[in-house]
């Protein structure tokens, strides 16, 4: 894919492998946009890099959701959604079985499973009208291995390995030629 003059969302792209992704795009000549929670961070990313586009917003948030379509709508669209955000909220959580065990599990799932899902409905009619496009799903080696230490990171990030295998089989079945990418990357751990 020719990725000059194209749009890439970036979920998450404030920080690390989403922020060195965003470098990347841009030094390919896309045109990039960012999103995360933190406005400090954003603001930060852009000050680095000014020729992203920084949207505050959460993958977790239906309205925040519906905004950012609305806002990535008005600066022309987007050609490649790049589902990056995701969130590991405890070290060790096999075993405990508190109830901020739970929502932490259940945090997980929204942030890494079912805010991919909200996010690729709402921009998948604009993508499948584009001329060439893309949706990368962020999951990870902890899919396939299953982790002890973060069992339900794993878990949340299996649901989104399997979830985008169908995907890309479902849009293959209707020729489609949105394209659909798992990027599982390698342990990057945070300075
Ligand atoms: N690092 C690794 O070794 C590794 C390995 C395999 C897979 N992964 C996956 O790769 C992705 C990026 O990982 P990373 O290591 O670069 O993580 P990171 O440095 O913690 O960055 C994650 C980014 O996601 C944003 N984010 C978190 N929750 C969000 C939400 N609800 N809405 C919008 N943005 C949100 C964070 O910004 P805010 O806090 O400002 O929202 C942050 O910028 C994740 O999906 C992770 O699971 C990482």
């Amino acid at each position: 894919m020719q990725l000059k003059g194209k749009t890439v969302l970036i979920t998450g792209g404030a920080s690390g492998i989403g922020l060195e992704a965003a470098k990347q795009f841009l030094d390919n000549g896309a045109n990039v946009i960012i999103t995360g929670r933190n406005q400090v961070k954003l603001d930060a990313a852009k000050k680095l890099y000014p020729g992203l586009t920084a949207i505050q917003s959460d993958v977790s948030d239906k309205d925040d959701a519906l905004k950012l379509f609305n806002q990535v709508k008005d600066l022309g669209g987007i050609d490649i959604l790049y589902n990056n955000a995701g969130v590991l909220t405890s070290g060790i959580n096999l075993g405990i079985t508190s109830d901020q065990h739970f929502e932490d599990a259940a945090y997980e799932m929204n942030v890494n499973y079912l805010g991919v899902i909200r996010l690729n409905n709402i921009f998948l009619d604009m993508l499948k009208a584009r001329k060439e496009s893309a949706i990368i799903n962020t999951t990870s080696i902890l899919s396939y291995v299953p982790s002890l230490l973060e069992a339900t990171y794993s878990a949340s990030k299996v649901a989104l390995r399997f979830y985008t295998e169908a995907l890309r089989k479902h849009l293959q079945i209707l020729n489609s030629d949105l394209k659909i990418f798992e990027l599982l990357p390698p342990l990057l751990l945070q300075k």
